[in-house]
């Protein structure tokens, strides 16, 4: 389906909430360190307490976001995950399972980093998505004590 060619990917990228806003050298430089991998419905994509070596954003598909064999939440096309072992070095917090045949756009741990110190606005994305999913988890506690 999917963006081979590199303006392709941009012309996409523009499209995705977390990318929209970007300049068009932010995206130049996002497209640059992203690949493209698809999985089957089933598939785990992080897997909790392992090292996290790559960040990960649903093109197309939906996963569960899973804490002790829980589920917690549920990712759809334009989520990403897998940020957290990438920004403070700890181990995966959750397992992240396909449950859908799935497509992923991956970026390495290394080019996230430089990916974060090079576009202040992805930094200021990914902060608020943090934000957000730490007030749904503060307010689901605070529901079921
Ligand atoms: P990381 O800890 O690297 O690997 C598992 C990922 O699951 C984690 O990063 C987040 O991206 C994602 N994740 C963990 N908890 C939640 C949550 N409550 N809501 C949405 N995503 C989550």
């Amino acid at each position: 389906m999917f963006l081979s060619r590199r303006p392709d990917r941009i012309d996409w990228l523009k499209k995705v909430p977390l990318f929209s806003g970007l300049s068009g050298r932010d995206l130049d430089l996002i497209a640059r360190q992203t690949d493209v991998v698809k999985a089957d419905a089933g598939k785990v994509l992080t897997r909790q307490g392992a090292l996290g070596e790559e960040f990960l954003l649903i093109v197309d598909g939906s996963a569960r976001v899973e804490r002790d064999g829980k589920p917690i939440a549920r990712l759809e096309t334009g989520d990403f995950f897998g940020e957290m072992s990438l920004i403070d070095g700890n181990p995966r917090s959750a397992s992240v399972i396909a449950e859908s045949p799935i497509t992923l756009l991956v970026v390495e741990s290394r080019s996230f980093r430089c990916l974060l110190d090079a576009v202040p606005a992805l930094r200021r994305k990914i902060s608020v998505t943090l934000c957000e999913r730490l007030r749904k988890a503060d307010t689901a506690l605070a529901t079921h004590n």
